[in-house]
């Protein structure tokens, strides 16, 4: 079974379309990336120029998607999508170019991941709406220069440390989406449980709120199993009872912690005596690859405080003792 509060998207997360709020309105939290971002889309449109190119970054499930179709359908543009790995070839970002309409929107997913011999293209498309592609073969093959229309690109990643600097500034608008407050995803759990209409109650929806790492697409996710409970085991209706019961079920602690977070800290307590450890050493003995640890298990730990990050590795914080229940001294040897 995956994680259920896994950050990454599962299948059953792709007929989340209803959920999906839509427009800037209907989007909750990240207030400023949303104010400012208002703003552009209404001065581009009163310009009658597209809009700059924009940059999203932040943690999975943060709602980077969500956004990108959020400012075509505000812009009262189309959208094209595709994403890093699925450009192989200079020849697929050209085919993906060259269908582009006047005002487009191109949402490029997970943008860190487009090799690096392909970006120089994305370059000239961003910055001059042209690209040259190189027609025929050997000594009789020449470079032709095609003309693009204006578009906007939207790209997305969960690493923006991973762009290069030459590709990162030609965004005109980088937003850096941060975690949710309790308070926002409370309000995201009622919206979705009026989208699905089945109810909830204000203490069951911020008790799921609170176990739902700072993330809209653990918060729906969670109230899905949540309702499902509460269609088998209660009357239908969400409370607070059948939630914790569920959520404890589902092994879902009162931070958000799941069993793969106590692994990873508990695995730092008992073979690296609470660290610090370098990342490979963690990844080893959880037996998961290092960039899934980086970019998933451990920015909400780190955030959270439940583990820090030195220039020697990583710590295990007195917090995370206490909320283990481990004896920082009797850990020791
Ligand atoms: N601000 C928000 N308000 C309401 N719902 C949201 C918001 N942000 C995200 N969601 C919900 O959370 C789900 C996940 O969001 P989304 O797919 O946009 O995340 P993402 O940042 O693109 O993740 P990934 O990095 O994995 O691609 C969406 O289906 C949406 O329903
Ligand atoms: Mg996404």
């Amino acid at each position: 079974m995956p994680r259920i509060i896994t950050e990454e998207k599962l299948s059953e997360d792709l007929q989340d379309l209803g959920i999906r709020p839509s427009t800037l309105s209907e989007y909750v939290g990240q207030s400023e990336v949303k104010e400012n971002l208002g703003i552009f889309i209404e001065a581009a449109k009163l310009r009658d120029e597209p809009l700059d190119h924009v940059l999203l970054y932040g943690p999975p499930g943060l709602g980077k998607t969500t956004l990108a179709y959020i400012i075509a359908n505000e812009l009262g543009s189309n959208i094209r999508t595709t994403s890093g790995p699925a450009i192989e070839k200079a020849g697929d970002l050209a085919a993906i170019l060259s269908t582009l309409e006047p005002g487009d929107v191109l949402f490029i997913d997970e943008i860190h991941r487009i090799p690096r011999f392909i970006e120089e293209m994305l370059y000239s498309a961003m910055e001059d709406f042209s690209i040259d592609i190189v027609v025929g073969s050997d000594s009789s093959s020449r470079s032709i220069k095609i003309d693009l229309p204006p578009f906007t690109l939207v790209g997305a990643t969960t690493r923006a440390g991973d762009l290069t600097g030459p590709l990162r500034d030609r965004f005109g608008i980088i937003a850096k989406l941060n975690y949710y407050t309790t308070e926002e995803l409370t309000s995201i759990v009622k919206r979705t449980s009026r989208v699905l209409d089945c109810e909830i109650n204000e203490k069951a929806a911020v008790e799921l709120a609170k176990r739902s790492r700072g993330t809209p697409r653990i918060a729906n996710r969670l109230f899905k199993r949540v309702r499902d409970f509460a269609l088998v085991k209660g009357s239908g209706f969400i409370d607070e009872d059948i939630t914790k019961v569920s959520l404890d079920k589902l092994k879902v602690d009162s931070e958000g912690l799941d069993e793969t977070d106590y692994n990873l800290l508990k695995a730092i307590i008992e073979k690296f005596n609470g660290g610090p450890v370098g990342i490979e050493a963690i990844a080893s003995s959880i037996g998961e690859e290092q960039t899934t640890i980086e970019d998933v298990y451990e920015p909400y730990l780190l955030q959270n405080g439940f583990l820090k990050r030195t220039n020697r590795g990583r710590i295990v914080t007195d917090k995370a003792y206490k909320h283990l229940k481990i004896n920082k001294q009797e850990s020791m040897f």
